[in-house]
């Protein structure tokens, strides 16, 4: 996507140096663009668990770099002791977030890849390296893909508003920040928008990182989309009003029976969407099903983080980024990242194959080949 006119993915190698990973490093956006090198795994393991990159497909994406990057800085004594360094540092990289299914899925993609392509270890690193690449690719194409789907649930809204302006809320970021293009949730509204379509989103601030007020509102300034920032607890009350048509939200991890794991308090937005009868879909690319895992509540693992992304929050002062103290010294705080939504809630999946009911049926119907995992 653009940047000041200049496009950009969120996540590619160094032009000159091919060893070295670039990336855009988040926490300091929406008020400084900065782009970050990576060439140790230790150094994409950081970016991915302090939050210098995030978002479910960016993740993966940069979980598949990681691999590539552990590739070329492994032991080349023997393929035992070169494979066995891998294995290291695939484990290195999933644990550092446990919610986004897309890292354990790249991590292990790789390794697969990479076992494959051996004996020769100069082999195996060239693999390592194409294969982030594909990951990196098929994101952004899934993404641009599952927008071309969206954009219909949009353009049908519009046509019986007589083409007002298409209001639709969404929640964190999943935009082209937490993939390597396009963005999950924002893809349709991006696909709508430039194909003219009138189309306002109600941006949920989405505290306590605020990936909302900081980074899909960027986006949405970036791209000319028209929008609004609201505090976390106003789309209820804009659903019981009229004013929204549409919930889109991104997804973390999306298990074959429907439940969806999300930012912290995307469930509430769904029971009130259901309260409202406003339709409440969920964007995903493949690579965020869990097609093992069968009950969302009792079987997702839900990131919990440092009580200071609570207690503190973050802003610019004077040119400056700064953190602010909120609450009391002495308060403790609890931070659970991600919720749960039940797929009764859900409307509908969108994916790059189109869109499905959130059920076992529905999913499996689309993604067939999947049937033998169950
Ligand atoms: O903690 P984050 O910022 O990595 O959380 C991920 C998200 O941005 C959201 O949950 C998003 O809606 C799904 S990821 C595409």
């Amino acid at each position: 996507m653009n940047v000041q006119g200049k496009h950009y993915r969120t996540i590619w190698l160094h032009p000159s140096d091919p060893t070295i990973v670039q990336i855009i490093d988040q926490r300091h956006l929406p008020h400084q663009f900065i782009i970050e090198d990576l060439s140790t795994v230790e150094a994409v393991a950081r970016a991915i668990k302090d939050m210098h990159v995030r978002g479910a497909g960016l993740i993966g994406a940069t979980a598949g770099f990681g691999m590539y990057v552990a590739a070329l800085n492994a032991s080349r004594s023997s393929m035992a002791a070169f494979m066995a360094d891998l294995r290291r540092d695939g484990d290195i990289l999933c644990a550092t977030r446990p919610t986004a299914v897309n890292l354990e899925w790249a991590v292990k993609r790789q390794l697969e890849a990479i076992e494959q392509a051996g004996p020769d270890i100069e082999a195996m690193i060239d693999a390592a390296l194409q294969t982030a690449q594909a990951i990196a690719d098929e994101d952004a194409e899934y993404c641009r893909r599952l927008g071309e789907h969206g954009k219909e649930l949009i353009k049908e809204i519009s046509a019986k508003k007589g083409g007002e302006p298409v209001n639709v809320l969404t929640h964190c970021n999943a935009g082209w920040l937490a993939f390597v293009d396009y963005g999950s949730a924002t893809a349709p509204v991006y696909a709508a928008h430039d194909e003219g379509v009138a189309t306002h989103v109600w941006v949920d601030e989405t505290r306590p990182r605020n990936q909302g007020a900081r980074l899909t509102a960027w986006e949405l300034v970036e791209h000319g989309v028209p929008h609004t920032v609201v505090a976390d607890n106003v789309g209820g009350h804009l659903m019981q009003h009229g004013l929204v048509d549409l919930v889109i939200v991104g997804t973390d991890r999306t298990l074959y029976t429907g439940d969806v794991a999300n930012k912290i308090g995307t469930y509430l937005k769904a029971l009130a969407a259901h309260d409202n009868g406003v339709p409440f879909y969920v964007a995903l690319p493949s690579s965020s099903f869990d097609w093992e895992k069968r009950d969302g509540l009792k079987e997702i693992p839900i990131e919990q983080r440092g009580s200071t992304e609570v207690k503190y929050i973050q802003g610019l002062h004077n040119d400056e980024i700064v953190q602010v103290l909120l609450t009391p010294e002495a308060s403790p705080a609890a931070n659970y990242a991600f919720d749960v939504t039940p797929a009764r809630l859900v409307t509908g999946l969108i994916t790059e194959r189109g869109i499905c009911p959130a059920s076992e049926e529905g999913i499996l119907n689309l993604f067939p080949e999947k049937r033998s995992n169950q």
